[in-house]
């Protein structure tokens, strides 16, 4: 097969940035993609209402004229979040989640929460309302293996809140474990998972190739190839509870090519090329649309994208660096070769 035509996907997991930032990582998103979650970990991060359509307006503001492309919003819960707050995000319609980072967990999660399991009174309105609980699923405890903390957070964490709490719609966001496709899989239809296609495509050993990879450093870690294998069955089955979530995360090349560099991935400008690519490596690329198109919009209760994109079978040389306001962010494959890229929208 060398042409796809799918609904036009939607990003359930998403970092802009702002400003120039902003700017620079929009487009690539807004051409594609139908719908994206955006994060909310800014500096400060985006904890009220207010703040989330300040954001969701300057987005808005540096889209291509012209564009359909509408963001949905993430709160940054804080342990003082107010139970009002979560019930007028609830009321909103571009406030599709909540997100919890567990403080320390990942990049701008300092103002996250100590510890998640206090915050019953916010998971119960959450429960009311139905509003989505996104997860950055790890543990931060310094003495817990890198490599393990999203499987300890799921069962020592996320597990009890979730047994106080049946009725919770919760996201298990970037899932990277065997662990967490068994989890989510044996929970009820309200917890779902996002896969990025970077965990679709890489296990640990790309940290290494050749040497140490500062842009393949992200949150969760890669892990062994028996989790990449799980990870990509979960995405090819068909099930509603799989979808994408990009979680690209630019960062400027000083940023990751630094002695304490910092965790992401830049994924967005060639993000469906690669789930194809991961896609068609399972033979199942005609699951993909049900996966990056169908399942998420499901799940947050919306309809489907109203029209579709062409996926083609066709080389694209990955540029070395791409412009991010002042400086230059290197994406994923730099250099490199994708084997699926999206036919460009007639005009
Ligand atoms: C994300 C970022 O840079 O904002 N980094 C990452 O490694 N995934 C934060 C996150 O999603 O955990
Ligand atoms: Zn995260
Ligand atoms: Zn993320």
């Amino acid at each position: 097969m060398n042409r796809l035509v799918l609904r036009r996907p939607d990003d359930w997991h998403l970092h802009l940035r702002d400003g120039a930032g902003l700017a620079a990582v929009l487009p690539p998103t807004a051409d594609v993609f139908g719908r994206a979650l955006v994060m909310p970990n800014l500096v400060p991060p985006v904890t009220t209402v207010d703040a989330a359509l300040a954001y969701r307006d300057r987005i808005r503001a540096a889209l291509p004229a012209g564009s359909r492309f509408r963001p949905l919003m993430a709160l940054y819960l804080t342990e003082a979040t107010s139970p009002e707050t979560l019930e007028a995000a609830a009321a909103h319609p571009d406030i599709a989640a909540v997100k919890l980072y567990p403080a320390g967990a990942t990049t701008n999660s300092d103002a996250g929460v100590r510890d998640p399991s206090v915050l019953g009174e916010l998971y119960a309105v959450m429960e009311r309302t139905g509003l989505v609980l996104c997860v950055h699923g790890e543990v931060t405890d310094p003495h817990v293996d890198i490599f393990d903390r999203e499987a300890v957070f799921l069962e020592t964490v996320l597990a009890p809140i979730l047994e106080r709490h049946p009725g919770l719609r919760v996201v298990v966001e970037h899932a990277t474990t065997a662990q967490a496709v068994q989890f989510v899989r044996s929970a009820g239809d309200t917890v779902a998972a996002s896969l990025t296609a970077h965990h679709l495509l890489m296990s640990r050993n790309a940290l290494f190739e050749g040497g140490i990879r500062p842009h393949r450093y992200c949150l969760p870690i890669l892990k062994r190839e028996e989790h990449r294998i799980a990870l990509l069955e979960a995405a090819i089955s068909g099930s509603p509870k799989f979808f994408l979530g990009t979680d690209s995360a630019p960062h400027a090349r000083h940023r990751k090519e630094a002695a304490c560099g910092c965790a992401g991935m830049y994924t967005s400008p060639v993000a469906m090329g690669l789930y194809a690519e991961a896609f068609e490596n399972a033979g199942e690329i005609q699951r993909l649309e049900h996966f990056a198109s169908l399942a998420g919009p499901a799940f947050y209760g919306l309809p489907p994208n109203d029209d579709t994109i062409t996926l083609v079978r066709q080389e694209q040389v990955v540029p070395e660096t791409l412009p991010f306001g002042d400086d230059v962010i290197v994406p994923i494959r730099a250099g490199g070769v994708v084997r699926w890229r999206v036919e460009p929208a007639r005009s």
